[in-house]
């Protein structure tokens, strides 16, 4: 339960002071009654608040991007007490959880938001949404297992749908190569046992892009806003997709 004023200043009504004033000037209602003094606590999510007759978002929705270092567990607790990835959203007060997962010792893009609609969208498995990777393995990669991977792979959990993969970095004093692998699925440790599947053990796993929304500058660690633009690009991406694939 929060004080009213507070509950509409968050829902982006006005400042709180200006609340306060639209309260005594009666234009508040808590579920088909009209508040006049302040002090009258109610609960966003179960109440209806309405401003003038219009009713509030419950909250404030939220749209995250974390850079997640590698080390860091996609969940909100850990009971053996290892990192979690909100512990690298300093000042961020709503819960948020994460759109999809990335494996402890994977790094990289992972989105977070409290808007369960969005999250379910993006992670539904006949959205077909494209993440990228780059993936670095051990030895050299040749071309028929590159053809492999875009083909599709027999896992345990059945063939993988087809990928884009290109060479990315190619290391010949360490004996490694990174390859960018787009996938249109979320299965679990997908990636690391497409390459395994091809004889390659992965050393280094970072995604880079989900939809067409890329990582870029932001740095290990750090979070940011998705701008509303990018929330619509994502929305757009899991719905064009979706009709793709449903042909
Ligand atoms: N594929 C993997 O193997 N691991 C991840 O974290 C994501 C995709």
């Amino acid at each position: 339960m929060e004080r009213l004023q507070k509950i509409l200043a968050q829902a982006g009504v006005a400042s709180r002071r200006k609340c306060e004033e639209m309260i005594l000037a009666g234009l508040v209602e808590v579920n088909e009654e009209k508040v006049t003094t302040l002090g009258v606590k109610a609960d966003p999510a179960v109440d209806v608040i309405t401003v003038n007759g219009r009713r509030i978002r419950s909250e404030n929705k939220l749209y995250l991007m974390l850079n997640k270092p590698k080390g860091v567990i996609t969940s909100a607790s850990d009971p053996q007490g290892r990192k979690v990835v909100a512990d690298f959203l300093p000042g961020i007060k709503e819960r948020v959880y994460p759109v999809g997962r990335l494996d402890y010792d994977t790094e990289g893009l992972l989105l977070l938001t409290n808007d369960g609609e969005f999250a379910n969208l993006l992670t539904h498995p006949s959205h077909h949404v494209p993440k990228t990777y780059h993936a670095t393995v051990k030895g050299t990669v040749h071309g028929t297992a590159l053809e492999k991977l875009q083909s599709g792979i027999k896992l345990e959990d059945g063939m993988t749908s087809p990928a884009e993969v290109e060479y990315h970095d190619i290391n010949l004093d360490k004996n490694e190569t990174t390859i960018s692998i787009t996938i249109y699925e979320g299965r679990n440790r997908q990636v690391r046992r497409m390459f395994e599947a091809v004889g390659h053990k992965v050393i280094k796993l970072k995604r880079i892009k989900f939809g067409d929304i890329g990582l870029q500058q932001l740095g290990r660690g750090k979070f940011r806003h998705l701008h509303p633009t990018e929330v619509q690009e994502l929305l757009g991406s899991a719905r064009k997709t979706h009709k793709v694939h449903k042909k």
